[in-house]
This record gives C-alpha cells, sequence and structure tokens, in this order.
C-alpha cells in the first residue's frame, strides 16, 4: 500500500523511524515533512496528509505530534478524514475494524518506539469489517455532511 506520513517538529525523530518500518512491511511511504526540529505548526501537517488520504494519493495516512492530538484533530477537518488517536495496538486495531479510520495519529511525546511500531504495524494490516459498523460510519459521515 501507499502511507503518507505526516509529523510536526516534536515528532521528526519518531517518523524516520516509523518511515523504515513501514518501508520494511513492505508499503511505499510518502513523506510530506517537516524534516526539521525548527518549531512549525501541526495543522499543516495534519492539513496535507488529510488531503493526500480523500484524494486517493495514499492508501492510509500516518500521523505524529507530541501527543498526536493536535495533528489529528487538524486532519479531521478534512471531510473525508477519520483519524485516530491511539496509544496502544487494541485501540489501533478496532478504530479500522469498526470505525473504518483511514489515518492513525500517536504522540512521540507519549508512547515509545516500539509501541509506535506495534500500532501502526496493526492499523495497517487490521481490515475494516463493514455490516453493522458501516451503518455507524455512514451516519458519522452524515454528520460530516449536514456541517460543510
Ligand atoms: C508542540 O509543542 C505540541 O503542541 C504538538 O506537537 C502537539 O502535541 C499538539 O497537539
Amino acid at each position: 500500500m501507499k502511507i503518507g506520513i505526516g509529523n510536526d517538529h516534536a515528532a521528526v525523530a519518531m517518523k524516520n523511524e516509523i518511515m523504515e518500518y513501514v518501508s520494511e512491511l513492505g508499503h511505499e511511504v510518502v513523506n510530506f515533512g517537516t524534516d526539521t526540529t525548527d518549531s512549525c505548526d501541526y495543522p499543516e501537517y495534519g492539513e496535507k496528509v488529510g488531503r493526500a488520504v480523500v484524494n486517493k494519493d495514499v492508501d492510509f495516512g500516518i500521523l505524529i505530534c507530541g501527543t498526536g492530538v493536535g495533528i489529528s484533530l487538524s486532519a479531521n477537518k478534512v471531510h473525508g478524514v477519520r483519524a485516530a488517536v491511539c496509544s496502544e495496538p487494541v485501540t489501533a486495531r478496532l478504530v479500522r475494524a469498526h470505525n473504518n479510520a483511514n489515518i492513525i495519529a500517536f504522540g512521540e511525546r507519549i508512547v515509545g518506539i516500539e509501541m509506535a511500531k506495534s500500532i501502526v504495524k496493526t492499523f495497517l494490516e487490521t481490515e475494516f469489517e463493514g455490516g453493522r459498523h458501516q451503518r455507524r460510519v455512514d451516519l458519522m459521515m452524515e454528520i460530516e455532511g449536514k456541517n460543510r
């Protein structure tokens, strides 16, 4: 698959390790930056990856900032994005299986690199279950449609 990745200045080191890991898993990685530790604004990178996912330039997105929160909230402002913050793999599995999340987010200041890898692997290996979950995802996306 093609995976878009984005981050702010708080997560450059973790982003680099995760990019390498995602490549090792056999995926193509598209890096949307930032690549320096100079202070920057996470909404820019959340939006870039969010747009890439919605436009189908990539299959899924990975976002990392200090907590994973600001960058995922920003991505979620792009219509069609379902970005979920996770700090362990059980949630990473369930946000794919039940919520059909298309972006996973986490914080370099919150999780260690091995936990981050486990979150990413689980997210990328899990399929959406559909069925009753499809109805709920459709209802969720309808809310977005009503608030354009
Ligand atoms: C940057 O200092 C920090 O606020 C950011 O990385 C993130 O944690 C915001 O949600």
